[in-house]
């Protein structure tokens, strides 16, 4: 069974009154331990399908499945749980709460879902992505290749089955981008699929797949070749 499904997907958003159509019948089944690049033009919904991929916005019409759930079906406990427990994001931002210490910003997830052993589990994770000696340092004081790393750490905190992750390297020199999708590549291994908006050239040789919107709608599915 697919861990993220979205069939014949369409998403209007209604802006002064008319409807801006954001995806038009997107259909497209991603794999666990698949990784997945989404590419295309500024504006041709990459975000839009990362949202709707996490439940953090819901179709127009037509439906997506994680884990065999459509999120359109559930309560807000519902949503909160599937959340929580089946997807991690990471943004091209980083988004660490910058009065934390990156233990306790990886920690946080993990307590929030009441999981025991928090901070443990924090420790095993920042060690996965090389980061267990900067666990007591605040987000300041990290360059943005080590920020996103604990950002990835943090995603990984409740080991989702789902990584969302919307232009992970726009922030980021290319070298040090180059590192962050390794470590992409590696968790995916691991089993974690990862659906990743990026418009960087190297992802492509990297993932394991290449979807191409534009305007909205699927263009290219690729499988890529090794180089
Ligand atoms: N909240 C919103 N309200 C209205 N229109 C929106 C909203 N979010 C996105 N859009 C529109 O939907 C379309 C898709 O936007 P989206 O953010 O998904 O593009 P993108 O592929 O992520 O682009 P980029 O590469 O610039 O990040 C665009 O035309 C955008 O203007
Ligand atoms: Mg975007």
């Amino acid at each position: 069974m697919p861990i993220l499904s979205l069939q014949r997907v369409r998403k209007d958003y209604i802006t002064d009154g008319d409807p801006v159509p954001a995806l038009r019948e997107v259909s497209l089944d991603v794999a666990p331990g698949e990784f997945v690049a989404l590419m295309g033009p500024s504006g041709c919904g990459k975000s839009t399908l990362l949202n709707l991929a996490g439940a953090m916005d819901f179709p127009t019409s037509g439906a997506v499945l994680i884990d065999g759930v459509d999120t359109s079906a559930l309560n807000d406990a519902g949503l909160t749980r599937l959340r929580r427990e089946k997807i991690g994001f990471i943004f091209q931002s980083f988004q660490l709460l910058p009065a934390l210490s990156v233990a306790e910003n990886v920690e946080l997830p993990l307590m929030l879902a009441g999981r025991p052993e928090a901070r443990q589990t924090a420790l095993d994770r920042l060690r996965q992505v090389e980061m267990e000696a900067f666990a007591a340092r605040l987000p300041y004081q990290l360059s943005g290749g080590q920020m996103q790393r604990v950002a990835i750490a943090r995603a990984l905190a409740p080991a989702p089955k789902l990584l969302l992750a919307d232009e992970p390297t726009g922030n980021l020199d290319s070298s040090t981008g180059e590192t962050i999708l390794q470590l992409l590549r590696r968790i995916a291994r691991q089993g974690t699929a990862i659906v990743m908006a990026t418009h960087s050239a190297e992802a492509a040789n990297i993932t394991d797949t290449v979807v191409r919107l534009r305007d909205g709608r699927v263009e290219a599915i690729a499988a890529p070749c090794p180089a």
